[in-house]
């Protein structure tokens, strides 16, 4: 082995000279150094410099959700990758099919699992599938894909059509055709006059109000996130999704919900749409089934959906779709271990009980700091709101947010915030800790926080 590459000013080198990163301008790396991280164990990570650091975000995209270093995963993919690792998903594998039994367990209605490698990949399967269930039963016209404001579903160009986030989205156009975009359901931002007690089913009246301008029979699936992520925490008010399940239902509308975050256990239940009693058609989730430790994603379907392409009469009516490495065993082997995990050591439980904590810890700074203007989430997916005013909600400027999350990272405190996304609105700080946080991470990442807002805010 060539020694060089552990040395770390190599390492830096080579990344500075050869990698290029996601989400990021590379103009500072002119004078500093890249980033680079290069151990992680339970809720810490350390860089190359040795520094260690404290993460909230679970791998900064809601993904370790069982915390770095699980020994566990690693053996059993280790194995499975000697005694097989691929084949084509034409044909099944051994832990193909006991995660998809084990998965589908958790989610009384739904009985398909369509694997693919990325959450992106695995909304483009569900796509593709209201796309053909259109032309195959509706003569095509039944096409159009509903999505919302604020929500995001991926990176790809037809993700990116259904994505609500313009910033997201600036600069990649022209996009696909036949999304259509419905508002948020945001109570804190609510539109004009439609603030109150029915917010909620406000919210959702203008998702039908949409579908009638547009025409129901031009319309076959509403894809939604359980709880909006990256565009902000939002947790649909009171009534929404009883009122979006009616809707649907009335309009032969197929139900999409996008897990890729809220999936395996984020909220403190297996999946987000399990926390308010919906039923959806067709579920994707990627981020959190493996932790991260294999690439893993899955587009679950109920059979009424999987058997509207069970048809043999018909030579081109099977869903004629492959994800090359949706056949790697090393996502399914990995996700079997990462649900094992959840289950015995009851982290969906803990993100309920530390939720509660890191809100209460939240609500405390917000009684401490006025540029707070909401603090919000489910279980360990919690969001703070900034404001220069709380009287007229006007949000902060990015660069405070970018601020915060930067003083944060130079104390070793990883956080998120919304970033690039909402033109106007990249004011939220976001916290999705591993599901295995405990009282004192949680205090060492507020207090992280606390002092940071004190200096980036007040100059303190
Ligand atoms: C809700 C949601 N859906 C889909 C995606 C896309 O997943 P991936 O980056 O794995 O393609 C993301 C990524 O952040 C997401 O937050």
């Amino acid at each position: 082995m060539d020694l060089m590459q552990n040395d770390p000013r190599h390492v830096i080198e080579a990344d500075r000279a050869n990698v290029w990163h996601h989400l990021l301008q590379h103009k500072p790396h002119d004078t500093i150094d890249p980033r680079i991280i290069v151990e992680g164990k339970g809720m810490k990570v350390w860089d190359i410099n040795g520094k260690e650091h404290i993460d909230s975000v679970s791998g900064a995209v809601w993904t370790v959700n069982v915390g770095y270093g699980r020994t566990q995963i690693a053996d059993a993919v280790r194995d499975q990758l000697v005694k097989m690792c691929y084949f084509a998903g034409v044909a099944g594998s051994v832990p193909g099919a006991n995660f998809a039994k084990r998965l589908i367990e958790k989610m009384p209605g739904l009985d398909r699992v369509y694997y693919a490698n990325s959450g992106s990949e695995a909304n483009e399967k569900a796509f593709k599938m209201v796309r053909q269930i259109s032309h195959k039963y509706h003569g095509g016209k039944k096409h159009k894909i509903l999505y919302r404001d604020r929500d995001y579903h991926g990176t790809t160009i037809a993700t990116l059509s259904a994505g609500g986030q313009e910033e997201r989205n600036a600069q990649y156009g022209p996009f696909t055709p036949g999304f259509v975009k419905v508002p948020h359901c945001l109570e804190y931002r609510a539109q004009d006059g439609w603030e109150g007690e029915n917010y909620g089913i406000r919210a959702a009246e203008a998702i039908e109000e949409v579908i009638l301008r547009e025409g129901p029979e031009t319309v076959g699936a509403l894809c939604l996130e359980p709880i909006t992520a990256g565009g902000g925490i939002i947790v649909p008010p009171k009534g929404y999704w009883e009122k979006v399940q009616e809707i649907c239902k009335k309009y032969d509308i197929l139900l999409h919900i996008d897990e890729v975050v809220c999936g395996l256990g984020r909220t403190g239940t297996w999946f987000g749409y399990q926390q308010f009693g919906v039923q959806p058609d067709i579920v994707t989730m990627a981020k959190g089934v493996a932790s991260g430790y294999a690439a893993i994603s899955c587009c679950v379907t109920t059979n009424a959906v999987f058997d509207m392409f069970k048809d043999d009469t018909d030579r081109m009516g099977y869903f004629r779709d492959i994800s090359t490495f949706g056949g790697c065993t090393a996502g399914p082997t990995a996700a079997l271990e990462n649900m094992k995990i959840i289950e015995d050591e009851d982290l969906t439980g803990n993100s309920v009980r530390m939720g509660e904590y890191l809100a209460s810890k939240t609500a405390e700074l917000m009684d401490k700091y006025d540029c707070i203007g909401d603090t919000r989430g489910m279980g360990l997916f919690q969001g703070i709101e900034l404001v220069k005013d709380r009287a007229t909600k006007e949000p902060v400027d990015e660069k405070i947010t970018y601020g915060i999350v930067g003083d944060c990272m130079a104390q070793g405190v990883i956080i998120g915030g919304t970033n690039r996304s909402l033109p106007g609105f990249n004011n939220t700080l976001l916290f999705a800790p591993a599901l295995i946080a405990t009282t004192d991470d949680i205090d060492h990442i507020i207090d992280g926080v606390d002092q940071a807002i004190g200096r980036v805010v007040y100059g303190k």
